[in-house]
């Protein structure tokens, strides 16, 4: 247990007597200077909702209509993947497109594993979705010319038609600007920032009979280090992905996979874990931390080359630089290895420099920051990990297999992206489903009994970690091992190795949870360390290749064996999904 845990025997791990006696020694010595936490308390709304993107704060939004809503966000709110989004989100709103069209390039990039009945689902949501997003005030860039629909739609990588509608390139920004100032001014809806959701409460870790149920979280106060109990009857988790357990992400520092962890110790099935999407070009410069380069900058003409300037994406796809992502991540991984250069290029250069400049500010404006005009010279990219296909398998309605935890957004996996995801198609996903979520918890709020009391969380005999040097240095080998051994390119030696060395890391890790008191930073490692498991353990379970896993030992689709998805729970090997 972590000594402050209420629900000791019911973790894996226990308190082994040896640190105890130590800690009781080490407690002695710091207790003076330590500043006790503040007591915790026991908070109860209607909705939990944890996380603050695009999916947490749409379902908010339409929950608050019945009740009283809770957003739990561990650093300010917008602090999210919705706000680093860049390209845009997809739906067939072209009269030249049709759900048809949108659906099979869906299917075509995830390789066999997507759900059609999802891919129907979330196609046919799109027009509805953007309306949605239109009533709560986000602005997408009107049409350019007059042929067609009202809104200037761009072209994406694996996309047979331009449906991609973006608010210049941080169309994110603009969904979350929108949507968190409706979320603040809204009455019924709690903003929690700088809380840090540790696990989640469930009706059998409360040692309560009966079917096991999602009751709320536990959530860690940063400013206080009070450990408050949140119940509610319906909890969403729309916590995001998890890019940082790799070394090179263009994801912000808050993608740790905490939402996926929490859900694994909390007894839900994960899906598809092994299928880490990396985009294909993220800024290579040293002091540009996971700068994404937009694929829609290659929708708008940009072509990849060499670092002689030569364009090498005829070698690998029929679709050339707007192939699916896994197909151009591997190219570039391919050049890299055989040519020894630490970076590829883009080259838009080709384009009237007041068109790159008005439709790429952003990238214009950051490029130019590390001396790059990218109107008059190509930009040096690499590929980085991008988004999470797997995650916590829900159902239509969102829901997990553990009763009224729901998940959306990044941390699900619905069956839309199989094991590749189309681009521009998690923002659509996020929306749909977190409507999907929030109509199916209204209509249930009422016949769900209530949480009831649970116990308070004890601090126990845990001391405050005085080395944070050994949470940076685990941190930054998980995500160099990950990068190095479960990447682009994996093998099953590759993958034994990054097996061994994730299992000592956990077992160190959960001797520091055990023993010290949680900290956003401990909880953050513990989370990674659990994600890089389940991406570990499930990459090497699927042998064959397909989509975004790729191993060289078993090079061929082997469709016989693991035509269908990848899944995982708490105390169980991965076995591959009945239907
Ligand atoms: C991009 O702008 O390239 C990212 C779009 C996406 O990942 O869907």
């Amino acid at each position: 247990m972590q000594p402050s845990d209420p629900f000791d025997e019911r973790f894996e791990l226990q308190r082994c007597p040896l640190h105890k006696a130590r800690d009781r020694a080490m407690s002695q010595i710091w207790s003076e200077e330590d500043p006790t936490p503040a007591e915790g308390e026991h908070r109860k709304f209607d909705f939990l909702v944890i996380g603050s993107g695009l999916a947490g704060m749409h379902y908010a939004l339409r929950v608050s209509e019945i009740g009283e809503v809770a957003i739990i966000t561990k650093r300010q709110a917008s602090d999210s993947a919705t706000d680093w989004a860049q390209g845009g989100i997809a739906a067939a709103l072209d009269p030249k497109d049709s759900f048809d069209a949108h659906g099979e390039d869906t299917l075509n990039a995830g390789a066999g594993l997507c759900h059609e009945e999802t891919v129907r689902f979330v196609v046919e949501q799109g027009p509805d979705a953007i309306d949605a997003l239109r009533k709560n005030g986000v602005d997408f860039d009107p049409a350019r010319g007059t042929d067609r629909v009202e809104y200037d739609l761009t072209r994406e990588g694996g996309h047979s038609q331009r449906r991609i509608l973006h608010k210049a390139d941080h169309t994110g920004r603009e969904i979350e600007r929108s949507l968190l100032a409706r979320v603040r001014a809204h009455p019924r809806i709690h903003l929690f920032e700088d809380h840090c959701a540790i696990d989640l409460i469930t009706s059998t870790r409360t040692g309560r009979t009966g079917a096991n149920r999602s009751l709320g979280a536990y959530v860690l106060e940063a400013s206080t280090g009070a450990v408050h109990a949140y119940t509610a009857p319906i909890t969403l988790l729309a916590t995001g992905g998890a890019g940082k357990v790799y070394l090179y992400t263009s994801n912000p520092d808050v993608a740790s996979g905490d939402g996926m962890a929490m859900a694994y110790r909390a007894g839900a099935t994960l899906a598809n874990m092994e299928f880490m999407q990396f985009h294909p070009t993220c800024l290579y410069n040293p002091q540009a931390k996971s700068f994404l380069i937009s694929e829609a900058v290659r929708g708008e003409g940009g072509i990849l080359c060499r670092r002689d300037g030569e364009p090498f994406m005829q070698d690998y796809h029929a679709m050339r630089d707007l192939a699916p992502r896994d197909v151009v991540a591997r190219a570039i991984d391919s050049e890299l290895k055989r040519t020894g250069d630490d970076y590829v290029v883009l080259d838009i250069t080709d384009k009237d420099p007041s068109f790159v400049r008005g439709r790429f500010p952003m990238i214009f404006e950051r490029c130019l920051r590390y001396g790059i005009d990218i109107t008059r010279e190509p930009i040096p990219v690499v590929p980085a990990a991008h988004y999470c296909c797997g995650g916590v398998r829900t159902n239509l309605q969102g829901e997990s297999n553990l009763p009224n935890l729901f998940a959306a957004g990044e941390v699900a996996s619905t069956g839309l992206h199989g094991a590749n995801r189309l681009a521009s198609n998690s923002l659509l996903e996020a929306l749909v489903y977190a409507e999907a979520a929030a109509s199916e918890s209204i209509e249930r709020l009422t016949k769900i009994e209530p949480p009831g009391p649970v116990p308070a969380w004890r601090h126990g005999e845990a001391t405050p970690i005085h080395e944070a040097v050994v949470i940076t240095q685990n941190w930054d080998e998980i995500r160099r091992f990950m990068w190095n051994y479960v990447g682009i390119v994996r093998t099953d030696r590759r993958l034994s190795r990054a097996h061994h060395r994730i299992e000592m890391l956990r077992e160190e890790l959960n001797e520091y949870y055990w023993n010290y008191r949680v900290t956003p930073e401990l909880l953050e490692l513990r989370n990674l360390a659990t994600v890089a498991e389940l991406v570990i353990k499930s990459a090497a379970f699927r042998k064959e290749s397909r989509g975004l896993h790729y191993n060289i030992d078993h090079p061929e689709r082997n469709d016989a064996h693991f035509g269908r998805d990848t899944l995982i729970q708490r105390g169980d090997t991965p076995w591959i999904s009945p239907r």
